[in-house]
């Protein structure tokens, strides 16, 4: 069955919560708070409707995406978390092919920049690499190699600045 990626819609979700739950559950790292983060980004000032994405297959979804917007010093830029698929799905693509798709619609939408935290293994292979390297520097301690970002576009080859997190990424402080 071919796998379709689109934006999410209000009737996915429940299908997306259940999907992030799953999919965060026995993974490493994980605090089991991400299929809350959807939410509450959802709820936030900085979710993009266009840039929130679902892998479906045979009318299921099997993943879904998030980039939401930061601020990096003065800058505007995007954050990528959380991405997740279905354990019974992985190593077939749908992660990458969200993410890909994801910085197509972003680059579109004329974002430069994008971050994320996550595996140092799996995001290069999309052009991430450490956030350090452009100047962007984490208002947390975070490992070096696991703090990342891609350039999509623009002229600027640095992007200085520390980010300012949606607070949607703190629990405690999120409504
Ligand atoms: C990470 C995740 C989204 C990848 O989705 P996927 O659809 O399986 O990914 P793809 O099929 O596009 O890519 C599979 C490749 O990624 C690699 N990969 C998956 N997770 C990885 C990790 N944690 N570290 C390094 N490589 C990883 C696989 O080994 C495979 O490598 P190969 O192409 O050399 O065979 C999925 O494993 C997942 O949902 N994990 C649980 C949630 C999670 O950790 N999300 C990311 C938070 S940073």
């Amino acid at each position: 069955m071919p796998v379709t990626i689109r934006p999410e819609s209000p009737e996915d979700f429940p299908a997306i919560h259940d999907l992030v739950r799953r999919a965060f559950e026995h993974a490493e790292h994980a605090d089991g708070d991400e299929q809350h983060l959807v939410d509450r980004l959802r709820r936030s000032r900085e979710y993009i409707p266009e840039l929130s994405l679902v892998a479906e297959e045979d009318g299921r979804i099997v993943g879904h995406v998030m980039f939401s917007r930061v601020k990096v010093g003065e800058a505007a830029a995007l954050a990528l978390a959380p991405l997740a698929v279905l354990p019974s799905h992985h190593g077939r693509g749908i992660g990458g092919a969200l993410v890909r798709r994801g910085h197509e619609l972003a680059r579109a939408l004329g974002w430069e920049f994008v971050i994320l935290l996550g595996h140092a293994g799996y995001y290069p292979r999309f052009g991430y690499r450490p956030a350090s390297s452009f100047g962007i520097v984490s208002p947390f301690e975070a490992p070096e190699e696991a703090f990342m970002a891609v350039k999509l576009g623009g002229d600027a080859d640095r992007l200085p600045g520390m980010v300012a997190y949606s607070p949607a990424f703190f629990p405690e402080h999120a409504g």
